[in-house]
């Protein structure tokens, strides 16, 4: 964790290094044209994730506290007897990381895991998992249909996802409709509006480091500069937290994560209202 009088210099040093390691990559994006920046429309998200899933657990796997913040927003979830009885509901599961983290924390629970990408889908699907754990194809606002009436449920953990909806407010009307009254969601997501500060610190890292890298591993950036800008351009936590309250949860708030994410990956937490 740097300290609170070291980030400035540590942001402007991450900046300052971020120019030399943009330049490739920015050469390569202009030589690929105006079809290079493909994750523009909400249709094309899942299409990318496709593209990217080969690689997708690499570079995440690169980022410092990912898997553990995934487990301490499943752990914030609270549920009792490591989820004896219950059924939890993992949308945007992708590779299964998120499911993973589920299941580390909640063994006892019957886990469905649902993601609109059929390359993340079957990454995920190769891994080992124990009969309690189901994966479905479906995006998140079709979850009624792709479920066939299966639910309510106990909790549901969206981690990266609600960022990625074309419309939030009804695709998280959905997952509310999902859980059972007073039922607990973990909204493990992004959010740096609110914060000059984190801001900078999001694109010095994007730029000096995430971006760079995707490039390298996958030689195509474009999702992670949907990633770098998508973050730009969400919510600030209140913003969520309100959008949270208004598709029918109660003690909506939100509990920060350690590392150099701190003040830019939250858990917002809340309970179906009921
Ligand atoms: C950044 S990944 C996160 C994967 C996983 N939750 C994790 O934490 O590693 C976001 C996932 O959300 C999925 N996704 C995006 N929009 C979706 C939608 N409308 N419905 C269902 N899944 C969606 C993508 O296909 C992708 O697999």
């Amino acid at each position: 964790m740097i300290s609170p009088r070291l980030r400035t210099p540590a942001v402007l040093a991450l900046a300052a290094g971020t120019a030399a390691l943009v330049r490739p990559v920015w050469r390569s994006a202009r030589g690929r044209g105006p079809g290079f920046d493909r994750v523009s429309a909400a249709a094309g998200v899942s299409a990318q994730f496709d593209q990217d899933a080969a690689s997708y657990d690499r570079l995440v796997g690169a980022n410092p506290g990912y898997h553990e913040h995934l487990r301490l927003s499943a752990r914030r979830l609270g549920l009792p007897d490591r989820g004896a009885g219950a059924t939890l509901l993992d949308v945007g599961c992708g590779t299964g990381l998120s499911t993973a983290a589920l299941l580390e924390t909640y063994p006892e629970a019957r886990i469905v895991a649902v993601d609109a990408s059929v390359e993340m889908l079957a990454r995920a699907r190769e891994k080992s998992w124990p009969g309690t754990v189901r994966f479905v194809h479906a995006r998140a606002e079709d979850l009624t249909a792709a479920l066939g009436g299966e639910g309510p449920f106990d909790g549901l953990l969206a981690a990266y996802l609600v960022r990625n909806l074309p419309d939030r407010d009804a695709g998280l009307g959905v997952l509310v409709e999902h859980l059972a009254p007073g039922a607990p969601i973990a909204v493990h997501e992004y959010s740096v509006a609110d914060s000059p500060y984190a801001r900078a610190v999001w694109s010095a890292v994007c730029w000096a480091v995430i971006i760079p890298l995707g490039w390298r591993v996958t030689g195509d950036a474009s999702l992670y500069r949907y990633l770098w800008r998508s973050v730009l351009a969400f919510d600030g936590l209140g913003r969520l937290e309100q959008r949270l309250r208004d598709s029918g949860l109660r003690d909506v708030h939100t509990r920060p994560v350690d590392g150099w994410q701190r003040g830019i990956v939250h858990t917002v937490l809340g309970r179906r209202s009921g």
